[in-house]
């Protein structure tokens, strides 16, 4: 449910200046934990004080995540969402563990960059969208759900692409497509879910020094890239991080529905 807010203009609404005001000692959740934003995500979370369940497809790659955050209460748990079964598993133990949930990033997903439009097949296909996009609504419904039944209130931020806006090209148009629905679905969640003080908001990087960044990539494709960013590099994962813990703490608890475009300026919206 909505929490009860303070008279606006008594200065009680103001939160601390922390970047993670009200996450210290709370349970979040953040998948594809063991990847290049995830890990850092995590890391973030754990730097402010919350306690992190990691989740990744990786066992041992996560496990190592978890073993490496500072303070008490992390754990990790290795997952498939694409498994109708993981939303629920993930859902419980999160709650065994923490009691409530806090907040939700969800950085998990999977780009198949193919050269062309006739290179995509029906399996890149159904395995982005479906752990681009199926699996986020499954999750984002299972975690916001067991967010209300706790009494909230609750955060839960979904990644896109700068991608979502542009369509992307050639062969990853797929993979754009199931961003553009993250966007679309972030909104829609955060309409259906705003009564009950849940929020909804959509993080849309540009370039990320990461494995899926960078694998399979033409250096001069990545260099065009680059140049097209005003900002002339590629982000760190870091530089990503504190804008999720950010959506997530109790500075952000007015904004849903946003996308947050972290491109460097390559796209300004
Ligand atoms: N790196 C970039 O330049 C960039 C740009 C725009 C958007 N993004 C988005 O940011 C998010 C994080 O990307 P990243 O660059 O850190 O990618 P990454 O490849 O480094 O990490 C992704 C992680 O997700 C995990 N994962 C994939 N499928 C899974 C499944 N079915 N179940 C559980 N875990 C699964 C992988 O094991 C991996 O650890 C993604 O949503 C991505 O689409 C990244």
């Amino acid at each position: 449910m909505a929490e009860k807010l303070a008279d606006p203009g008594s200065g009680a609404l103001l939160p601390p200046p922390n970047l993670g005001a009200g996450l210290e000692g709370r349970g979040v959740i953040v998948t594809g934990a063991a990847g290049g934003i995830g890990r850092a995500v995590a890391q973030c979370f754990a730097a402010v004080g919350a306690s992190v369940m990691a989740v990744d497809l990786d066992a041992d790659a996560v496990e190592q995540v978890v073993a490496e955050l500072p303070g008490l209460r992390h754990f990790a748990l290795a997952a498939d969402l694409t498994s109708m079964t993981s939303p629920h598993q993930i859902v419980e133990a999160a709650t065994r563990q923490f009691g409530t949930i806090r907040a939700l990033a969800h950085t998990a997903a999977v780009l198949r960059r193919q050269a062309t439009v006739d290179a995509v097949t029906e399996d890149d296909w159904d395995r982005q969208l479906d752990t681009n996009l199926k699996a986020t609504f499954f999750l984002c419904r299972e975690v916001a759900n067991t967010m209300v039944r706790g009494g909230g209130p609750g955060s839960v931020i979904t990644f896109t692409s700068q991608g979502w806006w542009t369509g992307g090209f050639g062969g990853s148009v797929v993979y754009n497509t199931a961003k553009g629905g993250v966007v679309t679905l972030t909104r829609g969640l955060a309409r259906s879910y705003g009564p009950t003080g849940v929020t909804f908001n959509s993080v849309a990087p540009g370039q990320v020094r990461t494995r899926m960044l960078l694998e399979g990539l033409d250096s001069d494709v990545l260099l065009a890239m680059t140049e097209a960013t005003p900002l002339k590099r590629v982000a760190e994962p870091e530089e990503i991080a504190p804008v999720v813990v950010f959506l997530a703490s109790d500075h952000a608890r007015f904004i849903t529905g946003a996308t947050i475009n972290a491109s460097g300026g390559f796209l300004m919206y």
